[in-house]
């Protein structure tokens, strides 16, 4: 006989079992937080604390005031599969838990040592002791209703997956954003993180998830975002966007909840920007926070061991649903596009809308539905009435029918052009700043920076380096009244660093298309009738004013007799 044919199936022993589990379950400190907060918030906490000592990879201690386990409970929830929350199969269906899988706590205490204090109403407290997973001892203990645990050593007994905990920061914030998660899911819960002493994060219990958000990232992110509130069928999508003038290249926040649940889905996330539209400049990524809700039946929450996935039953109906979401929280701002492209039925009055095709895309038409006159190289054009709607499009008459005009487009095209000029010509006209701005960069920013330094000073940034990753600004141009020079720059920079614009050829042409794109004033500005007027004068003796410089539209027409046929006047 072979050796191989010798090996018999055996069942693993339980602890070697819950190590496997603690595989799938626990990666890292911030996984543990995740579990521990987790069972809190089930236990009916209204103040969770999370303690950090070097990461989590020293200690790791969760303290709630949920209702607590008594000593033959307590006993229980360590062993694999033991759960308080489902009793059955079918309970899966509609989970309205965090935890399911009776998975958790022992997993944990199978790779540190572990310690679970915990006290129920009417009961005594205990405290139990496991290490590596083999429980110690039971013993007394002196608490309030409540539970805490408390994990050293992590991974201490598996050297293998210690070895892959990472420096103390990427771990501090890994936890971090694990607690941030479960804290935007509930905002009339209190919760709290210290790491080595320091308090990185104090929630006090709010009742507005704005409110909630505002005690994680401040006032700057919270006052950039929108309400949403949308039903379809089955389907509510509730939560936050950003307003589209404020989304940024990086760093912003995208979270998906499922009936309460934080889970990761880049499908959903996408839905939601495409509610955007062209609003955003491409590469812009706005601060998304969506929550679904929807009948437990039409979303499986059990596909992933650490739950952070769902499978939805109809996920291009969710999506279709949150892009709508989006699109109808963004409307009031009229900077969201119709549905279905130009010429859709989000033109239409009393949802009839303007056919498709009515509308064509500017590319090549409008030139000729100017007359000669109205664009004569040296006679200032005959501008007529210019309408602004939705803070974002400018209306008027034109020869041959009516004209509409993205106010953000088309302004792009007009800098983008001077700015061309001004690259390989003298330069533009600067302005030198009262007080120098100082602003501070990552690494690869400055990089960019330096790389890019004659062509900023072309412009009219004038920079110098200060110290560390600080530069002085000492002059910047003035494209526009509204024109914003230190976001400009931050924004500018972190595309050339990004590598955005890859698509231009010429190292010259991507700069002015990015500078242009960050310059130019956004959709959601009102413009006064002198800045309208500047505008379209500008646009109408560019060389190419029909093309923003991404290759989209700046202009669409409705022609006049396309009026005529819908009014039955042909
Ligand atoms: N902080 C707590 N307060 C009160 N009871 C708790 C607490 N933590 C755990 N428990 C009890 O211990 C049980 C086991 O917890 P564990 O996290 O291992 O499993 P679970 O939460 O049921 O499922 P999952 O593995 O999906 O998290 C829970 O079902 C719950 O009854
Ligand atoms: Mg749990």
């Amino acid at each position: 006989m072979s050796v191989l044919a010798r090996a018999r199936v055996q069942l693993l022993a339980g602890n070697v079992a819950d190590q496997i589990a603690a595989g799938e379950v626990v990666e890292r400190p911030g996984s543990v937080v995740k579990e521990l907060v987790e069972n809190a918030l089930d236990a009916g906490a209204h103040a969770v604390r999370v303690e950090l000592e070097d990461g989590g990879k020293t200690l790791i201690r969760v303290s709630d005031d949920g209702s607590g386990m008594d000593r033959e409970d307590a006993q229980l929830a360590l062993q694999r599969h033991a759960t308080s929350k489902i009793r059955t199969a079918t309970d899966l269906i509609g989970v309205g838990t965090f935890g399911f899988r009776g998975e958790a706590l022992p997993a944990i205490a199978s790779v540190s040592r572990f310690e679970l204090e915990t006290c129920s109403d009417g009961e005594s407290a205990a405290r139990l002791r496991v290490t590596g997973g083999k429980l110690d001892g039971t013993e007394d203990s002196a608490r309030q209703r409540g539970t805490t645990v408390t994990v050293r050593g992590l991974f201490y007994n598996t050297p293998a997956r210690r070895k892959f905990l990472r420096a103390t920061a990427t771990e501090t914030r890994a936890a971090v954003e694990a607690l941030t998660v479960l804290a935007l899911t509930r905002p009339d819960v209190a919760f709290s993180l210290t790491s080595d002493g320091r308090v990185l994060l104090d929630c006090p219990p709010a009742v507005r998830l704005i409110d909630r958000v505002h005690a994680l990232w401040g006032g700057e992110l919270a006052d950039t975002l929108l309400a949403v509130s949308h039903r379809a069928g089955p389907l509510e999508v509730t939560g936050l966007v950003q307003r589209p003038a404020q989304a940024r290249p990086a760093g912003r926040k995208g979270y998906v909840f499922v009936r309460g649940r934080p889970i990761r889905d880049p499908f959903i996330l996408r839905a939601a920007e495409a509610g955007y539209r062209s609003t955003i400049a491409p590469g812009d990524r706005p601060s998304l926070l969506v929550f679904l809700d929807l009948p437990g039946d039409a979303v499986d929450v059990n596909v992933h061991p650490a739950k952070l996935e769902a499978r939805f039953r109809d996920k291009f109906f969710v999506a279709k649903v949150v892009e709508e979401a989006v699109r109808e929280a963004l409307a009031p701002l009229g900077s969201a596009a119709p549905l279905g492209g130009v010429g859709g039925s989000g033109f239409g009055i009393g949802g009839s809308g303007f056919g498709a095709g009515a509308f064509e895309g500017g590319i090549g038409v409008p030139l000729e539905l100017f007359s000669a006159q109205a664009l004569g190289p040296n006679s200032e054009p005959r501008i007529p009435l210019l309408l602004q709607v939705f803070d974002t499009y400018i209306m008027f008459q034109t020869d041959a029918g009516v004209a509409i005009v993205d106010q953000h487009s088309a302004h792009e095209r007009v800098l983008y052009e001077d700015v061309m000029r001004q690259l390989s010509g003298d330069g533009a006209p600067a302005q030198r700043l009262l007080l120098p701005l100082t602003l501070d960069f990552a690494p690869a920013e400055l990089d960019a920076i330096e790389a890019h330094r004659e062509l900023l000073s072309r412009i009219g940034y004038e920079i110098e380096p200060f110290s560390g990753r600080s530069i002085v600004v000492h002059t910047a141009p003035n494209p526009h009244p509204r024109f914003e020079a230190a976001r400009c720059l931050q924004e500018l920079v972190a595309d050339l660093a990004g590598g955005r614009f890859g698509g231009w050829q010429n190292r010259l042409e991507r700069f002015a298309a990015t500078y242009a794109c960050r310059a130019a004033i956004k959709a959601g500005q009102t413009l006064d009738a002198g800045e309208m007027r500047e505008l379209i004068v500008r646009l109408l003796t560019a060389t190419l004013p029909a093309h923003d410089v991404h290759g989209r539209p700046s202009m669409v027409q409705l022609p006049k007799e396309e009026l005529e046929r819908r009014f039955g006047r042909t």
